[in-house]
This record gives C-alpha cells, structure tokens and sequence, in this order.
C-alpha cells in the first residue's frame, strides 16, 4: 500500500504557497527586483500580460456615474457586464444559426446550451440588483436621464434572431446610423427558428411553403404545418432524435428567456413600482405584456398533443 503523498507539498492547494519556501512578505515591487513567487512569470514589461490580453484599460475604466450616488456604480456595472453576455449569447446564436443551414446539428446543440446557460447567468443577476432599494434608485434616477434598456440594440438583435421582431423597435437607433443597419439587418433576416422550420422541411416534413418563404420582418406565426412535424418528431424521438433534441435545446432557451422577463419585471416592481420606465413606456405593465411574447409557438401547442 502507497502512502498517499503530502497535499501541503509544494503548497497549499488554493494557492497560498509553501510555508517552507514562501516569502514572509509579497514579492518585491521594485522594477529589476529577482523577486520568486511559485515560479510564476513577475515581470510583463516584454511580453503581454492579463490585463493586455483581456483589454482591461478600457473595460475597467468604461464606468462613469453621473453622480456621487453610491449605487450609481451597482447600477452601471450591472448593465455593461449584462451586455458582455450578450455579446456573447449573440456570437454564439449566430454560428449556431450558420452551423444549422449547413445542417452540422452537434455543434449548433453545443453552442445553444451555452446560450441558455448565459440566460440562467443573466436571471441570476437580477438578484445583485434586486439589493437596489426605491430610495437609492430615486436618489440617481436623475442621472439616467432618457437612457432605459429599451434602447439597447444588443438585446434587439437577440429579440429578433428569436423571432420576436417588431419594426417600430428600430426607432431607438435611427440617430445610430451604424447600429441602426445592424438591427435593421436582423430585423430583415430570417429568425434562427425559421432555420430550424428549413430544416424540418430538409429533413423529409411536409412544411406549408407560405411558411418557407414567409414575410421575415414580421413576428412568428403558429403553423399547422410546424406543429405537425414536431407531433411527429415528440410520437418518435428514435427515429428524429437530431430534432428532437433541437426541439428541447429550443425550448430549454425560451424556458431561460422567459424567466429573465419574469425577474426584469419583478425587480423593475419592487424598485420603481409603476411608475413609468425612462424609456417613455407604462414601465411594469409594459413589461408584463412582454411576459406573453411566445416565441416558438410550435413547440409550446404540441404538448398539449402529447
Ligand atoms: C433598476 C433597474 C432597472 C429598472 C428600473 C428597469 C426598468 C425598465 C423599464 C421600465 C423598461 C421599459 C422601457 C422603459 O420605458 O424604460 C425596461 C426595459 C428594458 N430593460 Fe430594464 N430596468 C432595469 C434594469 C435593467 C437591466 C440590468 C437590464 C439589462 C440589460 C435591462 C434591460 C432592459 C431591456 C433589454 C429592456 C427592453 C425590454 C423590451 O422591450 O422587451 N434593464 N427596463
């Protein structure tokens, strides 16, 4: 029988070092010092380090409250780290979107996790928000002026590659000439569901051509058609287990898209109440009229079938 070896050898397994070895103090800070510390590199004058590879300047110096209000900072950060995610949860849907046409199914049931499992990140958020107060956000709600997410174009981008599309939305933008053509863009293109209604129709179902080559700019519609290929695909998983399984990735992602609505409208009420958004709009009710946005009708309507 071995003897299991030493955990502490070589230092502490959370990185604390060797007591053996390790300096009573950090390393030195003085330039051309030969300070040690576990072997790591210290010096990044001739090569890139963290912060250079990760842009850190910009990112972290891209936050200007507006005010001395100390929530400002909560408020702002929660916005920007918000948008990250949508960029990233874009990128994604987007090669997701061209790996479906190219009917590479794996990758894109890959890349749709990931995109739910930002959504979960997002909901999680709300609850770091949710310890802004009505009176701290009174005291800088000044310094938001006109500004509401209502205008971010990431997140209209998102709405529309999910087929909730809305031409009245495009309005927020049109002083962005260069944001404006990205929405417009997305507005325009076929939603990632209607991909996925192609790919039905590739795969040997009976899909209404009206639906094949519908007006794109316009939101989805329930389809007779669509609703009878996914009874077909629910009735025989083994024989369509490809879109089966994008049939759940799909609703795995309204499920998460629809409880960051929830808990946007349930934080905006328990910070603002009803009063109105800085958007212009009723605020909560606003929002709540969002909370029965469907976006893969299909797919809800089918388990009633089942
Ligand atoms: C105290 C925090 C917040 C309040 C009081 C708030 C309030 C509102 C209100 C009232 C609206 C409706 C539009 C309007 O009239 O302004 C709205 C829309 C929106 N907000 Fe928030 N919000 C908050 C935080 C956030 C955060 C952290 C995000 C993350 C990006 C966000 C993203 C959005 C988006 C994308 C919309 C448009 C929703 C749609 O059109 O369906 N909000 N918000």
């Amino acid at each position: 029988m071995t003897t299991p070896s030493n955990p502490n050898a070589g230092g502490c397994p959370f990185g604390h070092g060797n007591p053996d070895t390790a300096p009573a103090q950090g390393p030195a800070a003085t330039p051309g010092a030969s300070a040690q510390w576990h072997d790591a590199q210290l010096d990044f004058s001739e090569s890139m380090s963290y912060g250079d590879y990760l842009s850190l300047d910009p990112i972290l110096n891209a936050q200007h409250p507006r005010s001395t209000d100390h929530n400002e900072m909560l408020f702002i950060i929660q916005h920007q780290t918000s948008e990250l995610w949508m960029k990233l949860a874009l990128f994604e849907l987007h090669a997701a979107r061209d790996a479906v046409r190219a009917d590479a199914l794996p990758p894109a049931f890959k890349m749709l996790a990931r995109v739910s499992r930002i959504l979960e990140q997002l909901v999680q958020a709300w609850s770091v928000l949710a310890t802004m107060t009505p009176s701290e956000y009174s005291a800088m709600r000044p310094s938001l002026g006109s500004s509401s997410g209502f205008q971010s174009y990431q997140y209209r981008i998102l709405e529309f590659m999910l087929g909730n599309k809305n031409a009245a939305m495009l309005g927020p933008h049109a002083h962005r000439p260069d944001l404006y053509a990205k929405v417009e863009t997305a507005l325009h293109e076929p939603s990632f569901y209607d991909e996925v209604v192609h790919l039905l129709s590739r795969r040997g179902f009976a899909i209404d051509p009206a639906r094949l080559a519908r007006d794109w700019t316009q939101p989805t519609p329930h389809d007779a058609s669509v609703e009878a290929a996914w009874l077909e695909v629910y009735r025989n998983p083994s024989e369509h287990w490809e879109l089966y399984e994008m049939a759940e990735e799909l609703v795995d992602l309204e499920d998460a898209f629809r409880q960051w609505r929830f808990r946007h409208v349930t934080t905006v009420e328990r910070i603002i109440g009803f009063k109105q958004g800085t958007g212009g709009t009723s605020g909560a009710p606003y929002l709540r009229k969002m909370l029965d946005v469907v976006l893969f009708p299909e797919l809800w309507h089918v388990r009633t079938l089942l």
